[in-house]
């Protein structure tokens, strides 16, 4: 199926127009259209890997039919939509994405005083202020893109420009559409303050965070904000009364970390090409996807294989006669060899559905130097990336990979989240207690903050209760251990 060809979409609705507008040239049909919600605010063009959320009013899909549909370069579609028996009245007023206004607006802003500061004429009379991530490459490859959101999203309401400090070879990766090396302007700061928003587990400015005025006088008299960490730690700004406005109007559905990553972490067309063709090929109508974790487990904690295909044994609870694939990633060959003999065992037949396990050829037996994570960066981006487009997770507990695979597109299991798998202490004894959690499903598929618990047990008061205003705050809480 084609159905996992893809691009963002943005749908420019019209009230006033019986078609949407946007340029094209081949057909899709009605049926390649998936309304997620039967009345609103979210259509999906199962065509589009990454469809993104618009702002349609349609009370019934059957009523609409899209006839030309095609990618422009910036990821602007122009849809003739033929309504047949939909009333004008069930579309709204036209809506544009507001991040996509926000993040072109930054794009440009970046690209013009990055000229000047490095123009040798140029008299600017201060340096521009700043925000610099410094991704930590001996961590895992999900820990480094957390931080990368963040940063870019305190630049964005503060004001500052947004740079990267060391992620080796970022353009091998992923695409640019602005140079954010810090390299490039390193020099310029040599002499200027600055301050650390997120140090790892040691320091990380909360109280700021989760109801602070991140432009006050103290913050702005440093030049540079550093922020370094492997955890979404700006998971709280969403909670903070000073920005409630501009989340409201700008992602108002709190999937910041997808929103942004969707922008500013495409994957390289080198690497997307290769994930396409693997979908293209072996994704079905329904896709699991499936993330095995064994490295991490402390204390002697095991994760039965078992438990993935009893996962996956409930979400095709109904299904008959269907084409079904489940995408097997894990940190080990040993334990994917073991997770497709599992699943390959309890899924032979099942209610004639044919059921495909596909998985990635990725040695994870070789071992990254720098890193010490299984594989190569692009096999795990791979791999991330495609479970990302799974039509449901089912994770690990406490890794981040699979969390930030749900919150790297607009697919992963929809409007929830992940199911999560939990690891149990020992197999004899531990299964047998009843008051454990095997299994759990997550309420948003943005990723964890484990330091939300550190928040929770050593903040002010206020600042918890802060916190807890965002609806979110359990989702965040619960997916990882706090160590
Ligand atoms: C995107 O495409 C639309 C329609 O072709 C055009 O009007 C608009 O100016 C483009 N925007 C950018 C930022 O290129
Ligand atoms: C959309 O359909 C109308 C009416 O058939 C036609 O006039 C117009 O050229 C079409 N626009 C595009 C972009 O295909
Ligand atoms: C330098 O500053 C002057 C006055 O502020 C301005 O008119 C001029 O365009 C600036 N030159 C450059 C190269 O930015
Ligand atoms: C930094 O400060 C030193 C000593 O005050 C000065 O010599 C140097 O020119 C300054 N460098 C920049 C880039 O401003
Ligand atoms: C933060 O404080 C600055 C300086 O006092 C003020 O200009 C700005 O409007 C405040 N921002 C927010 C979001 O409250
Ligand atoms: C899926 O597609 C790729 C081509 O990208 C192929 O190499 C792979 O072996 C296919 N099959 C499975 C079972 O994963
Ligand atoms: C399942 O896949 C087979 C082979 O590709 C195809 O012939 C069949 O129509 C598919 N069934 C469904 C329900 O999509
Ligand atoms: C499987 O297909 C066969 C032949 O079409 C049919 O007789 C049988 O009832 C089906 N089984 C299930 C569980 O749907």
């Amino acid at each position: 199926m084609l159905k996992y060809m893809i691009y963002i979409l943005w749908i420019l609705i019209f009230s006033s127009l019986t078609f949407l507008i946007i340029t094209s040239k081949v057909s899709y049909s009605i049926k390649d259209l998936t309304i997620t919600k039967k009345t609103a605010n979210h259509i999906n063009i199962e065509k589009e890997n990454y469809a993104n959320a618009d702002y349609v009013n349609i009370e019934n899909v059957n009523d609409v039919k899209i006839e030309n549909l095609d990618k422009a370069t910036n990821h602007t579609f122009i849809v003739n939509v033929t309504l047949e028996n939909v009333g004008m009245k069930k579309y709204l007023e036209a809506k544009y994405s507001e991040f996509d206004i926000v993040y072109n607006e930054y794009v440009k802003k970046h690209n013009r005083i990055v000229a000047e500061l490095l123009n040798p004429s140029s008299n600017l009379s201060e340096l521009p202020k700043v925000v610099v991530v410094i991704p930590d490459m001996k961590t895992g490859y999900g820990n480094r893109l957390p931080g990368i959101v963040c940063g870019f999203l305190y630049s964005l309401i503060t004001d500052r420009l947004f740079f990267i400090w060391g992620y080796n070879n970022f353009e091998d990766y992923y695409e640019k559409d602005f140079n954010h090396n810090w390299n490039v302007v390193i020099n310029l700061y040599k002499n200027t303050t600055y301050r650390y928003m997120h140090y790892l587990n040691q320091y990380n400015d909360f109280q700021l965070v989760t109801r602070g005025n991140l432009s006050n006088e103290d913050i702005s008299s440093h030049d540079i904000l550093y922020v370094y960490t492997w955890d979404y730690a700006c998971a709280p700004i969403t909670s903070n009364p000073h920005y409630k406005k501009w989340f409201d109007k700008i992602i108002p559905d709190y999937k910041v970390f997808t929103t942004i990553s969707l922008k500013l972490l495409r994957l390289h067309p080198n690497i997307n090409k290769q994930i396409e063709t693997f979908a293209e090929k072996n994704f079905s109508n329904y896709a699991i996807g499936i993330h095995l974790r064994e490295k991490k487990l402390l204390d002697g904690m095991i994760i039965p294989v078992g438990h993935y295909s009893e996962v996956v044994n409930m979400l095709i609870i109904g299904m008959k006669n269907m084409n079904i694939s489940i995408f097997v990633a894990a940190d080990s060959n040993n334990g994917r060899t073991k997770l497709i003999n599992s699943l390959r065992k309890a899924f032979n037949h099942h209610n004639n559905n044919s059921i495909n396990i596909v998985y990635t050829e990725e040695n994870l037996d070789s071992v990254n130097p720098v890193s010490l994570n299984p594989g190569s960066e692009v096999g795990a981006l791979i791999d991330m990336k495609l479970l990302s487009l799974c039509d449901d997770l089912v994770i690990t507990y406490s890794s981040s990979f699979g969390f930030i695979a749900a919150g790297w597109s607009q697919k992963a299991s929809r409007q929830r989240g992940p199911f999560v798998i939990m690891p149990v202490k020992d197999l004899d004894s531990d299964l047998w207690l009843v008051d454990k959690i095997w299994m759990w499903g997550a309420m948003s598929s943005e990723p964890c903050m484990y330091l939300s618990k550190e928040l929770i047990e050593n903040e002010d008061e206020e600042t918890v209760k802060t916190f807890k205003t965002n609806p979110l705050w359990m989702h965040f809480s619960q997916c990882h251990w706090y160590a």
